[in-house]
């Protein structure tokens, strides 16, 4: 069995490095444009075996898409990251002609592969990649809210100075600053959060999550990995072991939550066939207000891809 993750950045190299970890596949094929890159992030990759204890090959390839044929899952991060004063919906024009390109390449090959995307803008990438790939919606979404929640939870376990494995969390909306983390379905060894810290020190961290990428691109310069990266192994993990997780994921709402046809952060469950449900959760008119604001930023992004083809 093969996985695919094609771009050999920060995210696409440390989600290939995951996934060999892991054990998930036999053979990760990583792919970049850039010429020996990927080779050499592969080789590098595959260096660690020995010392971490695991079979898996990791193999390299410039833009060769015949070395990708027959990949259960693909993993797409390709595209320009994030520099400080961006936003991540200025990269959509860049991007968005990647994220097709590169769909296109890869169904060539591998018609029965399942997409996750990970490129940004995040909801309007995914929505293009499953315009190039013509599959679907159920085998193609997008990696962002375990990173989100992921995020949220780290900042919890901090506060509440315990471990994070403790911290369950669910998250919607857009990968944007309007994401919706959900304290109402937040818990903590199955304690409400609302039952262990003050509403004040709660709203702080949910808006330091929403801005949590940011903070990452301040810091650094450009945008984070390791979180990104291992969230999207996760997410493979969960579809090649067919674990049928519950995550919060970008997926193509054809209804639930009142919205259609739109790609947006909801809960999931993952297995082997991709997204083989939506779960609806029975949001208050608080949440579902926020939610929709979400969804009406995703719109506007949407809209300029629209535009885009149109022209
Ligand atoms: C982030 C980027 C990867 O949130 O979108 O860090």
């Amino acid at each position: 069995m093969k996985i695919t993750v094609v771009g050999a950045g920060n995210v696409g190299a440390t989600c290939a490095d995951a996934i060999a970890h892991r054990e998930l596949a036999n053979e990760v094929v990583l792919l970049d444009i850039r010429e020996n890159f990927a080779e050499g992030k592969a080789l590098d990759i595959w260096q660690t075996a020995p010392i971490h204890l695991y079979d898996t090959r990791t193999v390299g390839s410039t833009n060769d898409y015949s070395k990708t044929a027959g990949s259960q899952v693909v993993v797409i991060t390709s595209g320009l990251p994030r520099k400080p004063g961006m936003s991540r919906d200025d990269l959509i024009s860049t991007n968005a002609g990647i994220v097709r390109s590169v769909t296109e390449q890869i169904m060539h090959y591998s018609p029965d592969a399942i997409l996750v995307v990970v490129s940004n803008p995040l909801d309007v990438m995914t929505y293009c990649a499953y315009l190039a790939a013509g599959i679907d919606s159920s085998r193609v979404f997008g990696m962002a809210g375990i990173l989100d929640t992921a995020r949220y939870r780290a900042f919890l376990a901090e506060a509440l100075d315990c471990s994070p494995k403790d911290i369950q969390a669910v998250l919607m909306g857009g990968h944007g600053d309007t994401m919706v983390p959900l304290p109402r379905y937040t818990t903590v060894g199955g304690i409400p959060v609302t039952e262990l810290m003050e509403p004040a020190r709660l709203e702080a961290i949910i808006d330091r999550t929403k801005k949590g990428g940011g903070e990452i691109v301040n810091l650094l310069g450009t945008s984070a990995w390791y979180a990104p990266g291992a969230a999207a192994a996760q997410m493979v993990e969960a579809i090649v072991r067919d674990q049928k997780r519950i995550f919060p994921v970008c997926a193509w709402l054809t209804g639930q939550y009142g919205l259609n046809n739109l790609y947006m952060g909801a809960p999931v469950k993952l297995g082997r066939n991709g997204i083989e449900s939506i779960i609806e959760l029975q949001l208050n008119e608080a949440e579902m207000a926020l939610v929709n604001d979400s969804a009406a930023a995703v719109r506007e992004v949407m809209g300029v891809l629209d535009g885009m083809r149109a022209s």
